[in-house]
């Protein structure tokens, strides 16, 4: 159990105005979350102070090897008035997944959850009710050691910020348009595609360029090897409708586990579906949509909730999915998580968390 110190803000910001829309990642709250490792004693000195700059080494390791990673999740605001967390222990877990990768040492997932909570409480006035906002919550460690060698540094800092945010795209629920990329790859197996690590954002920002220049929301990455296999979205797993059959990308190393993804697949079955986890090539998927089986495509995260995707494109050959509108099962699915997230629908067991 952590020891939280917490020194308040003397000049609490404003509040963005409930009426303007929120644009994803650009405001954040009066508070920040701080904890420093130092090796030989630990993670010590958790404390919670006003957001501002942090002064640093020019030379901390962060700055030139990108040892760094980062985690995404959201509170919401219950409409009696609870704060939510959706299943936090499961991104506590992954990011320390990731600390194993990168070689930074991990957290305990009760302290991490724990820090995540003291934050969020202090700032619980910043989540925003409107339908579709919540508050994001972004943790994120960096190595700090002042030293320009390559090595893991004997120094961190593990930070937690907050952002009220409305959706990611500027489409809504509307379905968006994914690029498949062929020319460039984001990871391979055995790289660090299955931790969430920014080096892994820097990888992807090239071919992201180039669909944004093509009038596409976002790319979708095909195996590092064979380019041949579906992978993931730039901050979204990707799911598909086929004849029936739900069919999501199996988790072979070089995709990111999301935790969206994992709850669709659970509700999904619970839901009576069949859902295939597994191999599959844009091929298959542009025969599907050729013989009329492909029936939905959506995505799923954090940030972007259940997305669902209208338009396809993979060099020349261009696949429209449901009328470009939102098909039933994504939507039911939409519903249903946020509904869960809200506390308005009783989700599965130990999927809300909430702030007391
Ligand atoms: N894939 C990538 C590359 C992401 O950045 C994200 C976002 O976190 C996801 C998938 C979805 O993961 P989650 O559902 O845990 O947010
Ligand atoms: C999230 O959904 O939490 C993500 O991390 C996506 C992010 C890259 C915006």
């Amino acid at each position: 159990m952590l020891n939280i110190r917490i020194e308040a803000t003397t000049a609490p910001k404003q509040k963005p105005d409930a009426d303007n829309p929120l644009t994803f990642g650009t405001i954040f709250t009066d508070h920040m979350f701080i904890m420093d490792y130092v090796q030989g004693e630990g993670w010590i000195d958790p404390r919670i102070v006003p957001y501002g700059p942090l002064q640093m080494d020019p030379s901390a390791m962060v700055f030139h090897y990108g040892q760094e990673l980062f985690e995404g999740l959201k509170a919401y605001r219950s409409e009696d008035g609870r704060i939510l967390l959706f299943r936090p222990e499961c991104n506590a877990r992954r990011s320390n997944a990731t600390c194993e990768r990168i070689c930074i040492p991990t957290i305990p997932e009760e302290d991490y959850v724990q820090a995540i909570e003291a934050l969020v409480k202090l700032d619980g006035d910043w989540i925003p009710t409107k339908p579709g906002t919540s508050l994001y919550i972004r943790p994120f460690i960096i190595a700090t050691d002042p030293f320009l060698g390559v090595r893991p540094s004997a120094t961190y800092k593990f930070m937690v910020i907050l952002s009220p945010v409305g959706a990611y795209y500027p489409e809504g629920l509307n379905p968006v348009k994914i690029w498949i990329e062929e020319e460039y790859v984001r990871s391979v197996r055995g790289g660090l595609g299955e931790a969430k690590a920014g080096a892994n954002y820097v990888a992807s920002l090239k071919a992201q360029m180039k669909a944004h220049d093509a009038g596409y929301s976002q790319v979708l990455w095909l195996d590092g090897v064979e380019r041949r296999y579906i992978e993931e979205v730039g901050a979204m797993n990707i799911f598909f409708q086929i004849g029936g059959k739900v069919v999501t990308p199996g988790l072979n190393g070089s995709i990111l586990p999301g935790i969206t993804r994992r709850s669709c697949v659970e509700l999904c079955k619970l839901w009576g579906y069949e859902v295939e986890e597994r191999r599959i090539a844009a091929d298959e998927l542009f025969a599907a949509a050729v013989s009329g089986e492909l029936t939905e495509v959506w995505g799923t995260g954090t940030a972007a909730v259940v997305s669902p995707v209208g338009h396809l494109r993979k060099g020349d050959e261009v696949v429209q999915i449901a009328d470009g509108g939102i098909g039933g099962l994504t939507q039911r699915l939409y519903d249903t998580l946020t509904g869960i997230q809200l506390g308005k629908i009783e989700g599965p067991a130990g999927w809300v968390r909430e702030v007391v």
